[in-house]
């Protein structure tokens, strides 16, 4: 019934990128039109006609996209109330007299309406009759791209080698100390492929920098380049953020307008005219430039508080300078100064929860989703409940710094749903429960009246021809958009409408794939940091294991987090320990306080356990704890044979890419498994119980 494809545009124009064979479109609802004829014309097999600006009879069969504004068909058949609660955003679908009309109130609705409709044919969901409509329930969902020294999907972003080769930076430009490049505005392809698979899952900006950021990103020259970066992004709504180093106005590079570090007082009209002055440079180059990414006191990070001063003074003075614009300030929470605390996660809450309700209003602060450090299973951040009269933006990692990389098959869905479904249990001043108080309520903004929210996931962006290396890390990009759009989403659907777009439709594909996604992020947290003992990465690449590792920080070196010792293993986080639990609400701070009724996944979260305590399975907590580590590789030896099993039904070039990876990572969870049960025999004193292998 999509037989015939009729969509709008204001412009005929399509220029080449030089160097490029991706058409660069101008206008969004030309990309909408584009998306239409290639995805029509790809799930139908044959060519779809095309009529601009229909008028008159439109015939059955037909698909009609547009807003009222832009297409008559459009005014005529969708009532103006049904679009008025969709916002800016939201799309309608629905068959009017044997047409579907893709429809929005504007042009950027219109485009995700297209790119949901597809997604519909290609899942194989009924299109007779539609009638669907959904607006997001955040209003920013962004990445933060970072070409980071390590980027973890894969190669580093020089190209010189890297873990696991083939995925480098998806941008072609580099900044590392002063020496910096970019060859824009030369717009390679995969930047528009890159375009069309964010605006495909509704992401609608990003940070195209590293947070430890270089402010080479600020100069003119630079401005330039990204400005063509922007201008090549819009029509998908994809606008433009760079990350800025506090200390930004000393650098030599924007000599003479330098200031000395006595001029970094967020109080002085210098520093604020100084921040202006990019903004607005910024504004003219990128007129929806969206504003900074801040990661200031923070691992060596300059920041505010060299001069004095707190988060909320730098967060309100860079938001000064460019409030004018329009622009918002993302300053990030991640901070673990050791003068704080002894614990590194009672940290943040204490610098920032004195904070709460004295930021700016276009300032989010950025807080991740754990207290520590996107480990396979964090419990929720504190600050998200603790800081409800503040804009808190959620930072979660697409890319898996430290969950498998570029090499080990981790479906993130089942973490981020975890996290946004997470009852903060936050009371009132007299103690009793408020309502929706889930991280996810906090984050839209609605418990408290905020039209402005925002949802950010570091991503995993590469050169590799499916953007990510990993096949399967697409996936990870996929759900993270569509739990942007929609937090309450199962990420079990969401796996299996991936699986349907990416690997067909035969039910053994689907029964299969998605079986393997949906328990292997517990599998990482059973053979990395099972019961909940934190971060035992090797420091070098943060993939390995290394248990034993003590750093020149303690709050670097695993023997930190585990605590090791004959009497057992983790960290007492409760109120005779560190009293991180306090940082809670009551109901959590009870229950994770509480040796006897924490959940047992974040047992070493939280207490230092005694080898032979006895857990729910019956076993003592050393047999338990051999037991998971064996439980997650077999996991992992499992999908290499499901994944066998499916050796005829898939494409031989993936199924032999993905099934080298799977090989990969079942040694790798098997060295996991072995160095970490070996270290942790030298302090339990006890043997590997007989009934669990121990080697693949
Ligand atoms: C992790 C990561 C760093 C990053 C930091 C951050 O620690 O390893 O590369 O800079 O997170 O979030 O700022």
């Amino acid at each position: 019934n999509a037989g015939r494809t009729k969509v709008h545009r204001h412009t005929a124009h399509l220029a080449m990128a030089p160097g490029s064979s991706e058409h660069l479109v101008e206008t969004t609802l030309q990309a909408a039109r584009d998306e239409l004829v290639r995805g029509l014309g790809g799930l139908l097999g044959r060519p779809v006609p095309v009529r601009d600006a229909p008028g008159g009879r439109i015939p059955a069969g037909a698909v009609v996209a547009g807003t009222p504004a832009s297409s008559p068909v459009i005014r005529r058949s969708v009532p103006a109330q049904d679009l008025a609660p969709l916002g800016d955003d939201g799309y309608l679908l629905r068959s009017v007299r044997g047409a579907t009309v893709i429809a929005g109130n504007t042009d950027l609705a219109v485009l995700y309406g297209t790119f949901a409709f597809l997604r519909r044919l290609q899942t194989r969901q009924a299109i007779t009759p539609l009638d669907v409509s959904s607006a997001p329930r955040i209003r920013r969902r962004y990445l933060n791209y970072w070409e980071t020294e390590r980027l973890y999907a894969g190669n580093n972003a020089t190209g010189t080698g890297g873990l696991n080769g083939e995925n480098g930076a998806i941008f072609d430009f580099t900044a590392t100390g002063a020496s910096a490049a970019l060859n824009l505005p030369v717009i390679l392809d995969r930047y528009l492929v890159a375009a069309r698979a964010m605006a495909s899952v509704g992401i609608n900006g990003i940070t195209i920098n590293n947070v430890n950021a270089n402010s080479f990103y600020l100069t003119a020259a630079a401005i330039k380049q990204e400005a063509a970066l922007a201008d090549a992004l819009r029509p998908y709504g994809i606008r433009l953020a760079v990350s800025v180093n506090y200390a930004a106005p000393t650098d030599a590079r924007f000599a003479p307008d330098t200031l000395t570090r006595e001029q970094l007082d967020p109080y002085s009209a210098q520093f604020r005219d100084w921040w202006a002055r990019r903004a607005r440079q910024l504004q003219a180059a990128i007129p929806d430039f969206i504003g900074f990414t801040v990661k200031a006191n923070s691992e060596g990070q300059p920041g505010p508080q060299d001069l004095g001063y707190d988060h909320r003074d730098g967060a309100n003075a860079l938001a000064a300078a460019v409030a004018p614009l329009g622009m918002r300030i993302f300053w990030r929470t991640f901070v673990y100064n050791a003068e704080v605390d002894r614990d590194r996660l009672k940290r943040p809450y204490l610098e920032f929860g004195p904070l709460d309700g004295k930021f700016a209003e276009n300032v989010f602060i950025q807080t991740k989703n754990g207290p520590l450090d996107y480990q396979a299973r964090e419990p929720v951040h504190p600050l998200f409940a603790r800081m409800e009269h503040t804009d808190q933006a959620i930072e979660l990692q697409i890319t898996q710094e430290y969950t498998g990389q570029n090499t080990m098959l981790c479906y993130l869905g089942p973490l981020w749903e975890e996290v946004l479904k997470a009852d903060t249990y936050a009371t009132d001043e007299h103690g009793r429960l408020l309502p929706r108080r889930r991280v996810g309520d906090i984050v839209e903004g609605t418990t408290r009246d905020r039209p402005d929210s925002a949802i950010i996931g570091v991503a995993n962006l590469g050169n590799a021809t499916n953007l990510t290396g990993h096949h399967f890390a697409q996936a990870n990009f996929f759900a993270f958009g569509r739990l942007a759009w929609d937090w309450t989403a199962e990420s079990g659907r969401i796996a299996e409408d991936w699986v349907r777009m990416t690997w067909g439709h035969h039910p053994d594909v689907v029964r299969t794939i998605v079986a393997m996604m949906a328990g292997s992020r517990e599998a990482v947290v059973n053979y990395q940091t099972p019961l909940g003992v934190a971060h035992q990465f090797r420091s070098s690449d943060h993939y390995g294991p290394a248990p034993g590792e003590r750093l020149s920080r303690d709050d670097w070196s695993p023997v930190y987090y585990n605590q090791a010792d004959t009497a057992g293993l983790g960290y007492d986080r409760s109120p005779t320990g560190s009293g991180f639990t306090a940082q809670y609400f009551p109901v959590l701070a009870a229950r994770y306080g509480d040796i006897d009724r924490v959940p047992e996944e974040l047992l070493m979260w939280f207490h230092h356990v005694p080898w032979d305590r006895r857990l729910r399975s019956g076993r003592i907590f050393w047999d338990e704890l051999v037991s998971r580590y064996d439980l997650g590789v077999g996991y992992v030896t499992w999908m290499r044979h499901a994944w066998d099993s499916l050796a005829t039904r898939l494409d031989a070039r993936r199924f032999a890419e993905v099934k080298a990876k799977l090989a990969a990572h079942e040694t790798d969870a098997a060295g996991w498994r072995d160095t970490c049960v070996g270290y942790w025999k030298q302090f339990s004193g006890r043997e590997v119980p007989a009934d669990g292998p121990l080697s693949v």
